[in-house]
């Protein structure tokens, strides 16, 4: 089984390769327009081809590779059903499985950055623990922000402590981003050194520290929704 964690240094965007080499078949979940050439080299390179491009949510900081892939490799494009991208080749929701040989995704609906957000919970048939690829629901150390795209803190908040601190303490967790050099964590780890969800947090400190956070809106955000909800193809791109 293959696992790579690829970066956007623009938009910290980090995109992930499931590779099952028994049947030569990946994933891509949450890439990014920029570097479809680079994700399909590495994949050609690792004897793989594309089965499906997966999303975790509809992005505001980046356009996403998935139409230019599924154009180029015949991928099927998934995204979740509430995210409101009509280009969704496999709209998905709360316990689907997207599977690419044995290495199945299952889909938590972890709303609150946006309202269609998903976390996938990745079983890849080894011994090891599993992953899960959190999108901007969990971020290491920190969380996505909620003050935009139907964000909901209170949802946020319960999002993670009912479905992702559910999961046993050794998951690993995949964020869809990082803006300070980290790149993997743990449930464990999370619940307890995470400073806005984690430790003796409760939800109404959580929903009155988002609300102060007071952060500009994402530089590319009138760009990325519209050409998001089409899969990546709107907008001024390929
Ligand atoms: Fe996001």
């Amino acid at each position: 089984m293959i696992f790579r964690q690829l970066f956007d240094r623009e938009s910290c965007t980090y995109t992930y390769v499931l590779g099952d080499e028994s049947v030569g078949q990946a994933a891509l979940v949450d890439t990014v327009r920029e570097h479809v050439a680079r994700d399909l080299e590495l994949l050609d390179q690792l004897g793989l081809r594309l089965a499906a491009v997966v999303e975790t949510h509809v992005h505001a900081d980046h356009v996403t590779g998935a139409g230019e892939l599924r154009r180029r490799t015949g991928a099927t494009c998934h995204v979740p059903r509430l995210g409101g991208a009509p280009c969704a080749d496999v709209p998905v929701g709360d316990g689907d499985i997207v599977r690419v040989g044995a290495i199945a995704l299952r889909v938590l609906a972890t709303p609150g950055h946006t309202n269609g957000c998903v976390s996938y919970l990745v079983s890849m048939g080894e011994a090891a623990a599993d992953r899960v690829l959190t999108g901007d629901a969990l971020l290491v150390r920190g969380c996505g922000r909620t003050d935009f795209q139907e964000g909901d803190s209170g949802k946020l908040w319960d999002s993670v402590h009912g479905r992702l601190f559910a999961l046993p303490d050794a998951t690993l967790v995949y964020p869809a981003h990082d803006y300070k050099g980290m790149t993997v964590s743990t449930i464990g780890e999370e619940k307890r050194y995470n400073p806005r969800l984690g430790g003796t947090r409760t939800r109404p400190e959580f929903i009155q520290l988002m609300a102060a956070l007071d952060l500009p809106p994402p530089a590319k955000i009138a760009e990325a929704l519209p050409a998001n909800r089409a899969c990546g193809d709107a907008g001024d791109g390929p």
